[in-house]
């Protein structure tokens, strides 16, 4: 009796707090696809990463693997303003050009990245004393210049990035400190001017899971979206670790939130550091945060691109950014698939 009582119980709850919200990846229509793409294209997806332009120029292995497995990209540092605008009145296309030309042959979807950042600004940016006037001109011709360039090229712009502290506060860029806090929504409305078709995007770190930042980010574009200003989606970096993995439940009640606001809501620049040397263990628990990440995007049908920060440890940033971590990424340095790849794979070849 007391056994019957007790497993009602269970049921209730479980059909009132998670059963209920039980994430269910979308269904996907291949079973043995012969590349990550050819499955991704069957639960209407695109997958994608970042790209460098010096590797893709120097190394073949590079790009045929680039070409062969995804089917987007999104230029890792070729349309920052430090490589495309290095001067006031100099614009240099060359590296994200490169990318462009490479993703428009190899029928691969271009998320752009970035226009209005605090990292990555040249000196002429970050080291001048302009007005807030001449900022705002500033701002206004690079984003006009830059989307100009790729207007039907390229699908997606990653408009304003990191334009919050991690306690959700706003952080005090040059942009917020010279311009106010409107620059955001002046950037958004420059972009499409510049190109209407493009889709638009804030993109946040640390912005995963449920709590104070995603709260904020949440706050932050259901107030641009109630005001008119043309935002598309949202992009969740998802730069983690093992230990500090969001969990699947909390990126898919945040990612639906997003989506109930009418806004996409991306996988950005997903990897998984590790702390070096790595082992088997690393490798398998690495795995399973790439599984549940896609897991939730799966499962959210406003979620249609899962882009990770490269492909291949051989060029990842993560040595050089967090020292003594790294093999963050789903190709070991010769590129030969980790666990992580067949948990994406074996993912996307379920029906
Ligand atoms: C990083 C690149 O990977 C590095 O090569 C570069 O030196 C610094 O920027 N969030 C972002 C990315 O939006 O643009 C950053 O990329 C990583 C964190």
């Amino acid at each position: 009796m007391l056994k019957g009582i007790r497993l009602l119980y269970l049921l209730a709850t479980c059909l009132i707090v998670s059963c209920a919200s039980e994430p269910t990846p979308r269904a996907c229509a291949a079973n043995n696809a012969a590349s990550l793409r050819d499955a991704a294209q069957g639960c209407s997806l695109s997958i994608g990463a970042a790209v460098d332009a010096k590797s893709l120029r120097s190394d073949a292995m590079y790009k045929q693997t680039l070409s062969r497995e995804f089917n987007a990209v999104t230029p890792e540092n070729a349309m920052k303003w430090a490589t495309v605008h290095p001067t006031r009145d100099k614009y240099d296309f060359t590296d994200a050009d490169a990318i462009v030309d490479f993703a428009t042959e190899n029928k691969m979807l271009v998320h752009g990245h970035t226009l209005v950042w605090h990292n990555s600004l040249p000196t002429w940016v970050s080291a001048g004393s302009f007005s807030r006037d001449e900022l705002i001109a500033i701002l206004r011709d690079h984003i006009t210049t830059v989307v100009g360039r790729y207007r039907g090229r390229v699908a997606a712009w990653d408009v304003v990035n990191e334009a919050l502290n991690d306690d959700g506060s706003p952080r005090q860029s040059i942009w917020a400190s010279r311009i106010g806090p409107d620059y955001i929504e002046m950037a958004f409305r420059w972009a499409h001017e510049a190109d209407p078709q493009a889709k638009l995007f804030y993109n946040e770190d640390k912005a995963e899971s449920m709590e104070t930042k995603s709260n904020a980010v949440y706050n932050l574009v259901k107030n641009l979206k109630s005001r008119g200003v043309p935002i598309d989606g949202v992009g969740l970096q998802s730069h983690v670790t093992t230990d500090s993995a969001p969990k699947l439940q909390d990126v898919t009640s945040n990612m639906n939130r997003f989506a109930e606001l009418g806004l996409e809501v991306d996988i950005t620049e997903m990897e998984v550091r590790l702390k070096l040397p790595s082992s088997p263990e690393d490798l398998n628990a690495q795995a399973r945060v790439y599984r549940d990440m896609l897991t939730a995007c799966l499962s959210v049908k406003q979620c249609k691109v899962f882009v990770m920060w490269g492909f291949t440890d051989k060029y990842s940033s993560v040595p050089s950014i967090f020292p003594g971590n790294g093999a963050a990424l789903i190709y070991n340095e010769s590129y030969q698939p980790k666990p992580a790849y067949k948990a994406l794979a074996d993912l996307m070849n379920r029906r």
